[in-house]
């Protein structure tokens, strides 16, 4: 059985996956790591996010894996843990540059598709309903509008002592989703048999037990 979360950036989708993979005890997979961990290998290595020939080449190159340490995903770059350098808006941001790359793709496209082939999955993304899982029992289509978004985004920063501005916040989500959903390759866009759930207005647990009926109703 797999579960498919798209959705734009800041929409809550791994919050909602980790806590629906949790109660129906399948694993959840954070696709967009996968793609931070090669903007975070790209940084490292002070490679042009504009030079996409070279971010093609090292992507081959590198190895990015998936393990899980109890129900926590860890993805690890050439063998080592990079997942505590991943959650930062510079990596998302730049994540969302090295994701049109059909090279950055292919190859994480591999890897979403056997865990999803070896387990029950909770798989969250732009394009795993549309491209990764077409046949997933459940799509969920999760978005918000760009200053709720950008609200919780502040408000999960002020609490972690930082002081940002909202206005920034919210221009940078409506530039990634600009990137997502207008690439050409794999576009953030809802599909066919997705349904959609607007979390603007709806709390966590509204949210998760809306997605958790949905999915005994899909067999889970
Ligand atoms: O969900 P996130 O913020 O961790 O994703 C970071 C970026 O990675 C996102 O802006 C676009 C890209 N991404 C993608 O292209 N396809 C996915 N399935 C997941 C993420």
């Amino acid at each position: 059985m797999n579960i498919a979360i798209d959705g734009p950036a800041g929409a809550g989708k791994s919050t909602i996956a980790k806590i629906v993979s949790a109660k129906l005890g399948y694993i959840y997979v954070d696709t967009g790591a996968m793609f931070r961990a090669v903007a975070y290998n790209c940084a490292q290595l002070n490679i042009d996010p504009e030079d996409k020939e070279r971010i093609a080449k090292v992507s081959s190159e590198s190895d990015i894996s998936i393990r899980y340490v109890g129900d926590s995903q860890r993805v690890f770059l050439n063998g080592t843990d990079v997942t505590d350098h991943l959650r930062d808006e510079a990596v998302g941001n730049m994540a969302s540059v090295v994701a049109p790359i059909p090279e950055v793709r292919s190859i994480l496209l591999e890897l979403q598709r056997k865990l999803a082939r070896e387990n029950d999955v909770v798989m969250d993304g732009r394009d795993i309903g549309t491209c990764v899982l077409p046949d997933a029992e459940l799509k969920i289509y999760l978005t918000a509008s760009s200053a709720v978004r950008a609200k919780r985004r502040y408000d999960e920063l002020v609490a972690k002592g930082e002081t940002p501005d909202i206005d920034v916040i919210e221009k940078d989500i409506i530039e990634r989703d600009e990137r997502d959903m207008n690439r050409e390759i794999a576009p953030l866009k809802q599909a066919d048999d997705a349904v959609l759930v607007d979390s603007s207005y709806m709390t966590i647990d509204e949210v998760a037990d809306r997605i958790i009926s949905l999915a005994h109703e899909a067999g889970a």
